[in-house]
C-alpha cells in the first residue's frame, strides 16, 4: 500500500495532490475523520484517532487555538508531509498551526508554521515554546522513541501548555518495543510509565508526605489504545497544600 501511494505521488506530483486536497477539503471541514481522509493523514486511516481527538478537542474548534505537532510527516522528503497540519488548520478555522520536524520541510501555506529541530533537544524545544507558545494543544507524533517522548514532554508541558490545554502522545505501543527503548509492562523510562506517573500527579497534592515532591499541574489523564490525552491543570490549584 505504501509503495502504491509512493508511485501515485511520483506520477501525479506532490504539489498537484496537495492542490486537489485543498480544493476538496472545505466540504469535509465539519467532520475531522473525513478531513483526515481528504488530507491522507494516518490519524484516521491507520489508527482511528480522530474520534478521540473530536471527543477532547471539539470545545476548542472555534477558538484561536495555538497548536504544535511534533512530526510533520514525509520523513526525508522536503515537499511531502504536512497532512495532519493541514487537517488541523482546516478543523480549527481560527487556529495557528505549528509543525516541528527533524527533516527539512517546505510548506508555505496560510496559518501553518514549520520549524526544523530535534524533539530530543530540550534547549531547542524550550526556545520554541518561548517564541511561539503557549500552546493550547501539543501533539507528539514524532520519532516515537520513548526517551524522546519523555524529553519533549518535560520541556513543553509545564511551561508551554496553557491551563486546560492538552498534550497528546500518539503511537504509545512503542512503550513495549525494544527498538524504541521500550520493554515489558512496567519497564522504566517509557511513555507508559510517564503516563502512569502523571496519574499520580492528578492527585498527589492529597498526599501528606515530605515537601518538595511537587506535582506537575495535571487535571486529567485519558489513556486509550496507543494514544493518551493529558490535560493541564492550573499551577495554583495544584499548589494547594496537602490535607494533614
Ligand atoms: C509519523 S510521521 C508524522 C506524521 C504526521 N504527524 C501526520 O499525522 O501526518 C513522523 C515524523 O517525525 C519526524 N521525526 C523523526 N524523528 C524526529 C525527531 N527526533 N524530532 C523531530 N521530528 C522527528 C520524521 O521526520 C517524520 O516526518
Amino acid at each position: 500500500m505504501a509503495s502504491l501511494r509512493a508511485k501515485i505521488r511520483h506520477v501525479i506530483g506532490d504539489q498537484r495532490i496537495i492542490r486537489v486536497q485543498r480544493f476538496v477539503a472545505p466540504a469535509a471541514r465539519r467532520n475531522l475523520s473525513l478531513l483526515a481522509r481528504v488530507y491522507d493523514t494516518d490519524k484516521q486511516r491507520g489508527h482511528g484517532y480522530t474520534t478521540l481527538y473530536e471527543r477532547h478537542l471539539a470545545a476548542f474548534r472555534d477558538r484561536p487555538v495555538n497548536l504544535l505537532e511534533i512530526g510533520i510527516g514525509g520523513y526525508d522528503s522536503v515537499t511531502w508531509g504536512g497532512s495532519s497540519l493541514r487537517t488541523w488548520r482546516d478543523y480549527f478555522q481560527f487556529g495557528e498551526i505549528h509543525g516541528l520536524d527533524i527533516a527539512e520541510k517546505r510548506i508555505d501555506e496560510p496559518r501553518i508554521h514549520v520549524h526544523r529541530g530535534d524533539q530530543s533537544d530540550q534547549v531547542y524545544l524550550r526556545e520554541l515554546g518561548r517564541r511561539h507558545g503557549p500552546f493550547d494543544v501539543v501533539i507528539d507524533d514524532g520519532s516515537h522513541v520513548n526517551a524522546h517522548i519523555r524529553t519533549s514532554f518535560e520541556a513543553l508541558f509545564v511551561d508551554h501548555v496553557r491551563p486546560s490545554g492538552f498534550y497528546v502522545i500518539e503511537d504509545m505501543s512503542t512503550a513495549y518495543l525494544d527498538e524504541y527503548g521500550g520493554g515489558p509492562p512496567g519497564h522504566p523510562g517509557t511513555s507508559m510509565r510517564l503516563v502512569q506517573d502523571l496519574c499520580d500527579d492528578v492527585n498527589r497534592r492529597h498526599w501528606a508526605g515530605p515537601a518538595g515532591r511537587a506535582a506537575r499541574p495535571v487535571r486529567a489523564v485519558h489513556v486509550y489504545e496507543k494514544i493518551a490525552f493529558v490535560q493541564r491543570g492550573d499551577v495554583e490549584v495544584c499548589a494547594v497544600p496537602a490535607i494533614q
